[in-house]
């Protein structure tokens, strides 16, 4: 595993920047995965201000692929993942919308949300994969929606979100009755079928979940622990969410 450990929030968007910018540039068409969250932004507008001035970074023949979408939320919802991500990245980069994939949350039925779920599975294996997995981590160690106890290695499927994460991400509804209970998530076993995964963590909430998930065992009690049996992931994380790691092993900067 890598660890890079830098000041702070905006520093850890700009050096995941320079991840995702090496990595669009050795692929004429990067497959990327995408998060949602309060953690990308940082990068996202990193990845904007590229495209727009200085660097011409280029997304017209990039592939995305985002880890998940709540279940029951219309695109046009703002808090769907979908419009998250019209708003915060696809509408200010020269991305092509049709090659922006997020699950559709409002298939009705379990099994033909199955479906949803292998369809979109089969899609990212039919443009060969993902090359680069952008993900955050929850203050559970989850990854995508994948909440504790979640098979290391599940592929799409729906979950059922956690008290604590429905709470953690009731700041951004009217009330908690309005959190959605499911939603359709990318897998642990696709996450770890990404070629390169960047986990971004910021801020001392996540400190407990990125020591247990770098320096814990492996265990589905927090999923992000998996990564441990990855190839090639990169942690950028802040000083705060460093803040519990004991190794002195890591890239400081
Ligand atoms: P956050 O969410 O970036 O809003 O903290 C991360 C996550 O839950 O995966």
């Amino acid at each position: 595993m890598r660890v890079i450990i830098v000041d702070n929030a905006e520093q850890a968007g700009k050096r995941a920047a320079d991840l995702v910018e090496a990595e669009m540039k050795l692929h004429h068409n990067a497959i990327l995965g995408l998060a949602t969250g309060s953690t990308p932004i940082p990068l996202y507008k990193e990845l904007i201000r590229r495209c727009n001035k200085g660097r011409g970074l280029d997304f017209s023949t990039t592939i995305t692929f985002n880890l998940d979408e709540y279940v029951g939320l219309p695109p046009t919802h703002p808090q769907s993942y979908r419009y998250f991500m019209d708003h915060e990245l696809f509408n200010h980069i020269n991305i092509n919308k049709k090659n922006t994939h997020v699950p559709n949350g409002m298939v009705k039925g379990l099994d033909a949300i199955q479906r949803e779920c292998d369809a979109y599975e089969a899609m990212i294996d039919d443009v060969g994969g993902i090359d680069l997995q952008v993900l955050g981590i929850g203050n559970n160690g989850h990854i995508g929606f994948n909440e504790p106890g979640s098979s290391l290695g599940s592929f799409t499927r729906i979950k059922t979100l956690t008290e604590s994460t429905r709470r953690a991400n009731a700041r951004f509804f009217k009330s908690m009755r309005e959190v959605p209970r499911y939603a359709i998530t990318m897998g642990i076993g696709t996450i770890l079928k990404a070629r390169k995964v960047i986990l971004l963590a910021t801020g001392e909430s996540k400190a407990k979940a990125v020591a247990d998930s770098l320096e814990g065992p492996v265990s589905s009690l927090c999923p992000a622990s998996a990564l441990q049996l990855h190839r090639f992931a990169t942690y950028v994380i802040d000083r705060a969410a460093a803040s519990k790691l004991t190794l002195d092993t890591y890239e400081r900067q």
